[in-house]
């Protein structure tokens, strides 16, 4: 059984927003805090209940915002602490939550706590970074190149594991702890109702070791975090590479006080070997991943999240889908699939309209630090050509083009010329054009989360899968007392269903035609009540 705390924020709908790209209120082509305000109301017709914001503090944007230079300040493009202030009585006034993006592990190098650390040893913020004589070990940034640089003015060198002006905090500096608890508890009097943290697994280190994270105080350090009576009722998703589910119950089960959740990345692998390298994947191996942290979760009562997609990877259906012909379908049937399951789900800006990855001809029109280094890299071992079908396939930009309103000018996002070029798509797939066509992933996305919203059972009800491993679909129930729904998710191929009950007619289903006969079409998929 959840504990009483989790079981509420499971009636949580998260709506991940890329404020950068959302929707611009001042035609000065980058999206801002009343573009947001102003589209609540979509939102809120959406079925979501909560809205989680990439980071809108103050920054030079050498990594879009999660490069801080105030953490108690909006960045200037965004707006103003009034109007920060203005959303989060919008959202509360619909009865929504916010989240804010927290990331303790680095700021930027602009910070003034940097600015100060690098005067030298007697500085009082001399220790808030990781300073060296020597490079202690070969750690590598996630940016490329070394994770150290010298610095000229304090002649030693520091820690980056992201960009060269992301230093990473030292956390094992009880004033660094205070820094960022003072951080937490600045925005929930503001009134913000939770946090996604930033690389969570990355704020205790051991430098003798060859990877960066899942340091020996990790969890001293999330408990000084969230643990206190301040932060308790805090909804808090830690981004992480935990790969066991022990280390999962460590960092979540209730009694621990740290996290309610975390986003975990397996699933994420499927249909590609790292990030910018395609491989044919199923999905085959999706449901394996689901049914695997499923089963794990319910069984330790931990809370569960479920996404596919974030603004750091290419729209779901661009990986393991059909983003042409079968468009429609296969979004449609991978969100059944996913957000039929027991967890909170959350949805990326653009997901809930089927958007895809997108393509261009150049790599001067892409702007994020992580594809640009990785093009220059590969380009020394491979033609240009090949090296922009790779970031093609793998950009974070491809998640971060302006969100697609309409087909109009600029996409309905601004009336200026945006900050990254649009969507490659954008004219064939738009909110607008989707709201008014027969066939619409977000009515498809409105239904589903209003059956969840509706039946108890897709909360708390408990998962059993009916397909066996090697079948090519996916077949699984939800049970909560007396109640049983089965939720029927074709793959790539028609094929004949068989279940081993009756049901009532399907109440969500993706495709309208009688399917009484067992014959699902390909990526299909249905959820009916069971006759008992
Ligand atoms: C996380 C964010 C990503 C960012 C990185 C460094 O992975 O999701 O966008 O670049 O951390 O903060
Ligand atoms: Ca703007």
């Amino acid at each position: 059984m959840l504990c009483e705390k989790y079981r509420s924020q499971l009636r949580w709908v998260i709506y991940q927003i890329y404020p950068r790209s959302f929707m611009d209120s001042n035609g000065d082509g980058i999206g801002d805090l009343n573009g947001i305000t102003g589209k609540l109301d979509y939102l809120k017709d959406l079925g979501v209940n909560a809205v989680w914001l990439c980071p809108c503090y103050k920054s030079p944007n050498d990594d879009n915002g999660y490069d801080i230079s105030d953490y108690r300040d909006i960045m200037d493009e965004f707006g103003t602490m009034e109007d920060m202030d203005a959303l989060i009585a919008a959202l509360h006034a619909r009865d929504m939550k916010l989240i804010m993006d927290l990331v303790p592990n680095h700021t930027s190098t602009s910070h003034p706590w940097f600015q100060e650390s690098r005067k030298g040893k007697d500085n009082p913020y001399s220790d808030f970074y990781y300073w060296f004589d020597e490079i202690p070990n070969d750690w590598e940034a996630c940016f490329r190149g070394s994770a150290w640089e010298y610095d000229p003015v304090r002649g030693q060198y520091y820690l980056h594991s992201f960009a060269i002006s992301q230093a990473d905090l030292n956390w094992n500096n009880p004033a660094v702890v205070k820094a960022m608890q003072d951080t937490v508890d600045f925005w929930v009097d503001k009134g913000v109702d939770g946090f996604r943290i930033d690389v969570i697994d990355m704020i205790s280190k051991d430098f003798s070791t060859n990877a960066n994270g899942f340091g020996p105080r990790l969890h001293e350090f999330i408990h000084d975090l969230f643990g206190r009576k301040k932060t308790a009722h805090l909804f808090t998703v830690g981004e992480s590479g935990v790969q066991d589910i022990d280390e999962m119950i460590r960092h979540c089960a209730a009694e621990r006080n740290e996290l309610s959740t975390l986003f975990l990345f397996d699933h994420m692998e499927c249909g590609r070997t790292g990030k910018f390298t395609p491989r044919p994947d199923t999905l085959k191996s999706l449901r394996d991943y689901l049914v695997h942290w499923q089963q794990e979760t319910e069984k330790h009562d931990l809370l569960h999240s479920l996404f596919i997609e974030n603004h750091d990877q290419t729209p779901i259906i661009s990986r393991i889908g059909n983003d042409r012909e079968k468009r429609y379908e296969s979004a449609t049937d991978i969100a059944a699939m996913v957000y039929l399951l027991k967890g909170i789900p959350f949805i990326y800006q653009g997901q809930e309209i089927g958007m895809t990855g997108a393509h261009y001809d150049s790599i001067d029109v892409f702007d994020d630090i992580e594809s640009i280094n990785y093009y220059r890299d590969f380009c020394k071992t491979m033609s240009p050509e090949e090296a922009l079908a790779k970031i093609n396939f793998g950009s974070r930009d491809n998640a971060r083009h302006p969100m697609a309103w309409n087909g109009g000018e600029n996409g309905g996002f601004s009336t200026g010329k945006p900050w990254i070029v649009l969507h490659s798509r954008y004219q064939e797939i738009n909110v607008e054009k989707d709201l008014a066509s027969g066939r619409s992933v977000y009515r498809f996305y409105q239904a589903l989360l209003a059956l969840r919203k509706a039946n108890d059972v897709f909360l708390d009800g408990k998962m059993d899968v009916l397909s066996a491993p090697e079948d090519p679909y996916f077949v699984f129930t939800r049970t909560l007392g007396t109640e049983k729904w089965v939720v029927v998710c074709n793959f790539e191929e028609e094929q004949k269903i068989e279940l081993p009950f009756s049901c009532e007619a399907p109440v969500l289903a993706n495709l309208k035609r009688p399917s009484a006969d067992g014959v699902y079409a390909p990526y299909e998929c249905a959820a009916a009540k069971v006759l008992l």
